[in-house]
């Protein structure tokens, strides 16, 4: 048996797994996919040296491959499942987790029938009877596929769905072998805030209870675009794309300085731009959490987790800093994904002590 939790998020995909030996992996990579042909990889290979492309998979009858790098090797056109109404309904979105599904389970080199526990997240305003009976639908044949030219066929035995923030506060409360770590959530109230891409989301806990959700479109794609904007306005023959601001922007996040490269073009330098838009994307994170919640200091515990959250802790911890202490879950953009295989876990554990 193998335990899951996949989060297939607007801009990433996070996957988080353990075997049944207790051995776990993890990654992350962006949300797209694309289709393979041999023939357009040949020609791209042709051009390019870097164009090795990790893995093949198949699945009712196409090859693909995933991720950005893994898609562009492959001369491929990006298909992304970016859109936040009615996701569940798209073609896209299902092939894409279906992808990510055989991708997270074969990824110690299983292949043939693996069986799996699998918990999968959903934003907390789409987690609806209707939602929840669709994905169990997703999961209820078994999905056959190959990696490689190899078969694979994952059974879902068990198929949790919780709401991402509920994923988050899980990561935290309970332990990697699926025990409570800290009863101090029980009581009291938590804010938790996922900063992803696309969107801010703020959801309130008393306990382990939701009483409160509230979602805001702001995140790191809007620093892309702006720095998109601006790269476009200094040299207008560069034509950017977000995959590659963002590959750049994440090279260089440790440094002092943005520096965006293309081709044979004069590198420019985005370190100033990187700051103002920075500090304007985080003056509207404020303005959305004091605006709900004036008072922070009626939270217990706050935490933020998701890929936005990281890029913006400094200014997070600045605005609280204390009673309480804003808290950072560790690699807070695998928390969700964490979480899930944590939850599914849990409840296994339950069921066999
Ligand atoms: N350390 C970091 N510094 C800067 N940006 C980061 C960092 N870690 C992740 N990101 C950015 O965070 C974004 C992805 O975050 P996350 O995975 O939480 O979003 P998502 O779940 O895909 O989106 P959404 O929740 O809106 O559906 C990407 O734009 C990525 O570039
Ligand atoms: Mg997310």
């Amino acid at each position: 048996m193998k335990y899951i939790g996949l989060d297939v998020g607007n801009g990433s995909i996070c996957l988080c797994v353990r075997t049944e030996s207790g051995q776990g992996y993890s990654d992350v990579y962006p949300s797209v996919y694309g289709v393979y042909n041999a023939k357009a990889q040949a020609v791209q290979a042709q051009k390019s040296k870097m164009n090795r492309i990790d893995n093949v998979f198949s699945f009712e009858n196409k090859d693909y491959v995933l991720g950005y790098d893994n898609v562009q090797a492959a001369a491929a056109t990006p298909i992304s499942a970016y859109d936040r109404e009615d996701r569940i309904s798209r073609r896209e979105f299902q092939t894409l987790t279906k992808l990510a599904l055989i991708d997270a389970a074969t990824r110690d080199g299983s292949t043939d029938v693996i069986e799996v526990e699998l918990g999968i997240g959903t934003p907390a305003e789409d987690y609806r009877e209707e939602t929840i009976e669709a994905l169990h639908k997703w999961f209820a044949d078994p999905i056959v596929g190959r990696k490689n030219g190899k078969q694979v066929v994952i059974m879902v035995k068990k198929l949790e769905i919780i709401s991402q923030p509920v994923a988050v506060l899980m990561d935290r409360y309970v332990d990697d072998e699926g025990y409570v770590q800290d009863e101090t959530l029980e009581d009291g109230k938590s804010l938790v805030i996922d900063c992803g891409s696309g969107t801010m989301d703020m959801t309130v806990f008393d306990g382990l209870i939701i009483i409160e959700q509230i979602s805001e479109p702001i995140g790191m794609n809007d620093v892309y675009r702006a720095l998109m904007q601006e790269i476009q306005r200094i040299n207008p023959k560069v034509r950017p794309n977000t995959y590659e601001v963002e590959r750049q922007v994440r090279e260089q996040s440790g440094s002092d300085k943005l520096i965006y490269t293309f081709g044979q073009a004069e590198p420019i330098n985005l370190t100033e731009q990187r700051k103002d838009i920075m500090d304007d994307a985080w003056q509207q994170m404020l303005g959305a959490i004091t605006q709900r919640f004036p008072d922070r200091l009626q939270f217990n515990h706050i935490y933020l987790a998701g890929g936005t959250g990281d890029a913006f802790w400094s200014y997070f911890l600045e605005w609280s800093p204390k009673n309480p202490r804003i808290e950072l879950l560790e690699d807070p953009q695998l928390a969700i994904a964490r979480g899930l295989r944590k939850y599914v876990l849990a409840n296994t554990q339950e069921v066999t002590v």
